[in-house]
């Protein structure tokens, strides 16, 4: 959470800090600001809410620097206010920061004793006290660094700008991501490569404990041991285009739109087009010993891994174990030999799912990642990266990256199942080409948003809305309810079918709509039972199926049509509509769309 950069320009960088934090504005936007060294003095700006009100802070007031920092708030300590907002400084020192220092409170109380002065309830602050303190007593901000930064527990990627150094920036990352970019007589700094983007495509990605010192010419970096390292640059993709909205309102609708392409080119990656057969990375463990799959994630996330339970125990008989991340890392249980541990993450960056990684490790798992983001810590740490390639995925609420990850456990579970020769040739050329004719079908069911446009006004009346689904669709009930719920507000359960009778039924009224995940996939009956017990209770149903609207035996509020299909491909397209379902609700009910309330694209504190 947080996004940070900072800039060493050959020219007054307020502007391009603005433009950097825009990209980063999706890792928190509860407030943000600037600082920079302007005429050996330290000079800041900030707002709360949204970067358009900084800007226009900034219009108000100018800042002159050619040094600079910025950052985009997700409150962790102390409330969203202008006060709590970053940059923190002192006289000599301004610091952002992302990640928590977890032992502010201590360093709070003895740096008060030492006479300096806190203005704000953050635990940033403690940094930059003690960064000052330390300058005071070495005369030399380097040194200063890096006597505090060993005192510091917790996690954290810190930018560090000084009053009287126009040529100094210093970087430092201990468990939150950092990259360097590289420019003519200029360097960059920032959370990823995206903010970086206009300014450089040459991007060093700081290792873990690494402390970097810029100045216009170049960075020298220092390991965790203090000890000078060569990092090498790469180049990165991330255009400066990607991160446009297109012809569309909101990046959530460009990136609905976006899935049958960004589909097609992440099972391209998986699947031997021309003979019908997946071709999956060699994952460097004996499969048809495996022992036991375990997937670990969070959100949208972890519900593609319990999409992957359903297929890879089907597919490839082989008995899978799926966990949410800040369970799975206290729980600490047994795992077997010869296991592969399985983490999937849109930013590779979930500070959980990265903390289940090590722990996996540790216990000697194998260890794949499904991650979106390549250069990510999460791929960075596992013996094997399986990427999704849905391009950067800006909307808070994830669509593209999900059916991503869906596609990459669909191949997955087809190349388990023919190492372990529980699928035939013949079985596995039939679900290939029902994978690749996924691409097609969600084209067309993205091609009309009517039917979801006048759905939402009667979802937007609602308080509340249940989502049922069976078997593998159940996941998608559960999905179907986080997305309404993270970006319309309105109370939202996901349930298995066959648990209503055991509680959620007596929810039921004529106020409760109630939508239905139910493919005619051999299920289908047993779900139409459930339905008519909500019809019966007065419920509203919303029903989405393959099927004909009548099958449901009752009357509907609405009925999405999903085109027929191979069964084994229903997840994809039913998280179409879920997700089609949630966008036009809240665009009814006029919420922030791509910056629901509360949230942050990239969870890098437990
Ligand atoms: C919901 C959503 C979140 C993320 C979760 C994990 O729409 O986006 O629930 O899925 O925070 O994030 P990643 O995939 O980056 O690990």
């Amino acid at each position: 959470m947080c996004g940070i950069v900072g800039i060493l320009g050959t020219h007054p960088v307020s502007g391009d800090l603005v433009d950097a934090l825009r990209r980063l504005e999706y890792r928190g936007y509860d407030s943000a600001g600037i600082a920079t060294v302007e005429n050996g003095h330290l000079g800041r700006r900030r707002a709360e809410g949204k970067l358009r009100n900084l800007e226009q802070r900034i219009a108000e007031d100018p800042l002159k620097g050619l040094t600079g920092i910025g950052h985009t708030r997700w409150a962790t300590h102390g409330k969203p206010t202008e006060t709590n907002a970053h940059p923190h400084m002192s006289e000599r020192v301004s610091v952002v920061h992302n990640g928590i220092i977890e032992n502010f409170r201590a360093l709070r109380e003895d740096l008060k004793a030492k006479g300096h002065v806190f203005d704000s309830d953050t635990d940033t602050e403690a940094v930059v006290h003690l960064i000052t303190e330390e300058f005071n007593r070495r005369g030399d901000p380097v040194a200063a660094v890096k006597a505090a930064l060993p005192q510091l527990e917790g996690a954290f990627a810190l930018g560090i700008i000084f009053a009287g150094h126009d040529d100094l920036m210093i970087a430092a990352r201990r468990g939150s991501p950092l990259a360097i970019g590289h420019g003519e007589d200029a360097m960059y700094l920032g959370s990823d490569a995206i903010a970086l983007a206009p300014f450089t495509s040459e991007i060093t990605y700081l290792e873990e404990g690494d402390m970097a010192v810029l100045r216009r010419l170049g960075a020298e970096i220092f390991d965790a041991a203090g000890q000078p390292v060569k990092r090498t640059a790469v180049k990165s993709q991330a255009s400066s285009l990607l991160v446009d909205k297109g012809n569309h309102r909101h990046f959530m609708a460009k990136e609905i739109h976006e899935q049958p392409e960004v589909i097609s080119h992440t099972l391209a990656h998986y699947i031997d087009m021309a003979e019908g057969k997946v071709n999956f990375p060699d994952l460097g463990i004996d499969l048809s010993a495996l022992s036991r799959v375990t997937i670990s994630a969070c959100g949208t996330a972890y519900y593609a891994g319990l999409v992957g339970k359903y297929w890879i125990e089907r597919y490839a008989r082989v008995a899978v174990e799926v966990d949410v991340a800040s369970e799975m890392r206290y729980r600490e249980p047994p795992l077997p030999e010869n296991g592969l541990a399985l983490f999937i993450s849109q930013s590779g960056e979930t500070a959980d799912t990265l903390a289940v990684l090590r722990y996996c490790k540790e216990q000697g798992q194998r260890i794949a990642s499904i991650v979106n983001v390549r250069t990510s810590s999460i791929a960075r740490e596992s013996d094997v990266v399986l990427q999704t390639l849905a391009g950067p995925e800006i909307g808070v609420a994830s669509t593209k990256a999900f059916t991503c990850q869906l596609a990459a456990l669909a191949s997955l579970a087809l190349a388990l199942g023919r190492a372990r020769g529980t699928i035939s040739a013949e079985l596995e050329q039939e679900l290939v080409k029902g994978l690749l004719e996924v691409p097609r079908h969600i084209a067309e069911m993205v091609a009309d948003e009517r039917p979801y446009e006048k759905l939402a006004h009667d979802l937007s009346k609602a308080r509340d809305v249940l989502y049922l689904g069976r078997g593998i669709n159940f996941p998608l009930a559960l999905e179907g309810a986080l997305k309404l719920k993270e970006i319309s507000y309105i109370h939202a359960e996901g349930y298995a079918a066959g648990e209503l009778k055991h509680g959620p039924i007596a929810l039921i009224d004529e106020n409760v709509p109630v939508i239905v995940v139910a493919p005619e996939d051999g299920l289908s009956e047993k779900t139409v039972s459930n339905v008519q017990e909500v019809a019966a209770r007065g419920g509203q149903i919303v029903l989405i199926s393959n099927g004909k609207p009548d099958a449901a035996g009752c009357e509907l509020l609405a009925h999405i049509k999903v085109p027929d299909a191979h069964a084994f491909t229903n997840p994809l397209l039913y998280a179409i509509p879920v997700q089609l379902i949630a966008y036009h609700t809240a665009v009814f009910m006029g919420t922030d769309v791509d910056q629901p309330r509360n949230l942050a694209k990239s969870v890098t504190v437990e």
